[in-house]
């Protein structure tokens, strides 16, 4: 540690608004949701976003009272599988460097990405069970010296300046005004330096909104944003894309095998509909810190 890095106040104000206050309460009341625990139960990585690529579709024929088990391993995998993408696009880090996961949830990407490289990552959160939760699988893991995690808004870290070689979002874009949000990450990254992102989006060349993007809105409280907005705001700030991958139909999978596990939650077929329809578009985005200081 610097004595640049960051110290967890509570003087800062972090929680900055009546919406932001909304999402907090959101994630902080969902405690006990079984998809994502029982999830995380499997190899102790938590996550609280999707999963890319295809399943097995023999786990569906099998034994019944083993059905539900296989469903949430293959769904598990596939989790897994979109955090690789986020690993793979910083190959090159090592244990000198440092990554900012930005809105962290219960820590799993953070702890793929130490386990990958040896990086430093520090997680920035609004919600305070999910900092609890991470902190202490930190602990357990032994990693609490390199895998911290913050009550920090992602828009305004207190981060130095040029501290980070990486910047990871993994679904957390949704919640914040994206101009913002890459105007602090282009500050905390050094230049040169790596921001990855997955996400889902209005594909606004097919349909601005959609019932589907509209459903999912509502029941996440996300402010989805059209798939212009994340390039408009990327050149506003200096980020410039190395790397556009559209995953919208390898996302497509997941959702079809989330709608035979028991512990579906109604969000699946608007997810699968827009998908399928080119109307939500899943993209994962590399870009590099340009931005003159
Ligand atoms: C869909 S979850 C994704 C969690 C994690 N990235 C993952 O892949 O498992 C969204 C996360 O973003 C956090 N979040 C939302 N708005 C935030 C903000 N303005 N600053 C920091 N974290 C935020 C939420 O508390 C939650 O942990």
């Amino acid at each position: 540690m610097t004595t640049q890095d960051i110290v967890d106040s509570p003087s800062r104000t972090v929680i900055r608004d009546a919406y932001e206050e909304r999402l907090a309460a959101y994630w902080n009341t969902k405690q006990n949701d079984p998809v994502n625990l029982l999830l995380g139960e499997i190899d102790g990585l938590y996550h609280h976003h999707y999963g890319v690529g295809d399943y097995d579709p023999a786990i569906l024929d099998g034994a019944p009272e083993q059905r539900e088990e296989n469903i949430v391993r293959e769904l598990h995998r596939l989790e897994n599988a979109q955090a690789e993408l986020i690993a793979q696009s910083l190959a090159g880090l090592g244990p000198q460097d440092r990554v900012l996961d930005a809105g962290s949830g219960r820590g799993g990407t953070s702890f793929l990405l130490h386990d990958r490289y040896g990086c430093r990552v520090d997680g920035a959160n609004i919600s305070e069970y999910h900092l609890e939760f991470s902190r202490r699988a930190a602990r357990q893991r032994g990693y609490q010296d390199k895998v911290r995690f913050h009550f920090r808004n992602m828009v305004d870290t207190g981060f130095a300046d040029a501290s980070f070689q990486g910047v990871v979002t993994n679904e957390t874009t949704m919640y914040v005004d994206l101009p913002e949000l890459f105007g602090e990450f282009a500050r905390v990254l050094e230049p040169g330096g790596r921001y990855v992102c997955i996400t889902w989006c209005r594909n606004d060349l097919v349909a601005d909104s959609s019932p589907e993007s509209e459903e999912i809105d509502r029941h996440y409280l996300s402010r989805m944003h059209r798939r212009s907005t994340y390039f408009s705001a990327l050149a506003e700030t200096g980020l410039v894309p190395v790397s556009v991958v559209d995953l919208t139909s390898e996302a497509i999978p997941y959702w079809e095998l989330r709608t035979h596990s028991s512990h579906r939650t109604g969000i699946e077929q608007p997810f699968i509909d827009a998908y399928r329809a080119n109307r939500m578009n899943f993209l994962l985005i590399v870009a590099e810190n340009m931005s003159p200081r």
